[in-house]
């Protein structure tokens, strides 16, 4: 046999690692991300059952809600209703797409618990400010629930960068709605709407959406760390086809659209602002316009010692920074694991993506 025996060759290259030393296959990154899916899971449940488990009619004083705000106001009551009516759409369809990950399916479970309550409250809301008939309100659901929303994307990659997104822009909608109810509005239009209940409301349902943004933006820290090339695409796409749920299943969306435009809740303005770029930021992406031009320059190019490199992604992406947000999350679930015990038997565990 010579050197250059085929049958040889082909021995030699099957015994060659298909990844460089150092760096991780796709199976030992996929593990590693499910294993900090499900540490999360848990430490996030245990943390909701602790501070966010309350109830949407018995923690609230529905007589005492105002029976006389705006008509403006109401109508962007009635737009959070409807989109938050969506709920079983919003578990159902992504539940099947990630339904083999621990982790994130039982998260899913617990966000579209989370989620329904939100739904409860706006009803509530509509209910006792008289704005709605209770026979109004249930030919509206009948209405809303004929039509189904889908998937904007049918993948866990891009769906988290979608929730992370969707989350933050949910969050900012609320806490600005809770500006209005504490007359804290600099819009004059909403100067007389001071109202305990409906900012109570508005601030239970935005600490939720606060503690979804994080969740998936852990999940989103982790496909940046272990597969930046493909997360940045991902995120790419997200940012630029990016629209709130159930805008084209809502009647008249486009009336509430431009009411909570005006209003300074939720507009193209607040939507960049408050939303993109703090998100970018939180991600440790350096900027929207970086994203936008870099994004068409990744490109894997061989390096001299054989393996290949992904091109840009290291211009658009503070890589030690997201690596140091990765590191204290495995922290964060490594002291969680300890208080329960399970460090003793079958710990959560860093494994560095060998990129750093
Ligand atoms: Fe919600
Ligand atoms: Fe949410």
């Amino acid at each position: 046999m010579t050197i250059l025996d085929p049958q040889f060759l082909n021995e030699l290259d099957g015994h060659r690692p298909t990844v460089a030393p150092g760096l991780l296959s796709k199976q030992e990154k996929d593990a590693v991300i499910e294993r900090s899916f499900l540490g999360l899971y848990r430490w996030y449940v245990s943390r909701s059952q602790k501070t966010r488990n309350w109830n949407p009619d018995t923690d609230f004083d529905w007589r005492s809600l105002r029976t006389d705000h705006s008509a403006k106001l109401n109508t962007i009551i009635e737009g959070f209703f409807a989109v938050e009516q969506y709920v079983p759409d919003y578990v159902l369809t992504l539940l099947r797409v990630i339904r083999q990950s621990h982790g994130r399916s039982h998260f899913h479970i617990r966000w579209g618990s989370e989620e329904e309550k939100h739904a409860e409250l706006w009803e509530n809301s509509l209910l006792f400010s008289r704005f709605r008939t209770p026979e109004w309100i249930t030919e509206y659901k009948h209405t809303l629930r004929e039509k189904a929303w889908e998937l904007p994307w049918d993948n866990p990659l891009h769906m988290i960068f979608y929730t992370v997104i969707q989350e933050r822009a949910t969050q900012v909608n609320y806490l600005n709605t809770g500006l209005i109810a504490t007359g804290k509005s600099d819009n004059p239009d909403f100067a007389n709407e001071t109202d305990p209940v409906l900012a109570r409301a508005a601030q239970m349902i935005a600490v939720d959406e606060a503690a979804h943004y994080n969740f998936f933006l852990e999940g989103a820290r982790l496909y940046l760390y272990y597969y930046p090339a493909q997360a940045l695409d991902a995120l790419y796409d997200v940012i630029k086809f990016f629209a709130m749920p159930a805008g084209n299943l809502i009647p008249d969306y486009d009336k509430f659209a431009e009411v909570v435009a005006q209003a300074g809740v939720y507009g193209p303005r607040e939507h960049l602002r408050d939303v993109v770029d703090i998100a970018l930021k939180t991600m440790d992406v350096t900027g929207r316009s970086a994203l936008f031009k870099g994004i068409k320059r990744v490109r894997q190019v061989p390096h001299p010692d054989g393996t290949m490199h992904d091109t840009a992604v290291f211009d658009l992406l503070d890589y030690a920074g997201v690596a140091s947000k990765v590191r204290k999350l495995f922290g964060r679930i490594a002291d969680y694991e300890k208080l329960i015990g399970f460090d003793a038997i079958y710990p959560t565990q860093f494994v560095p993506s060998g990129l750093e």
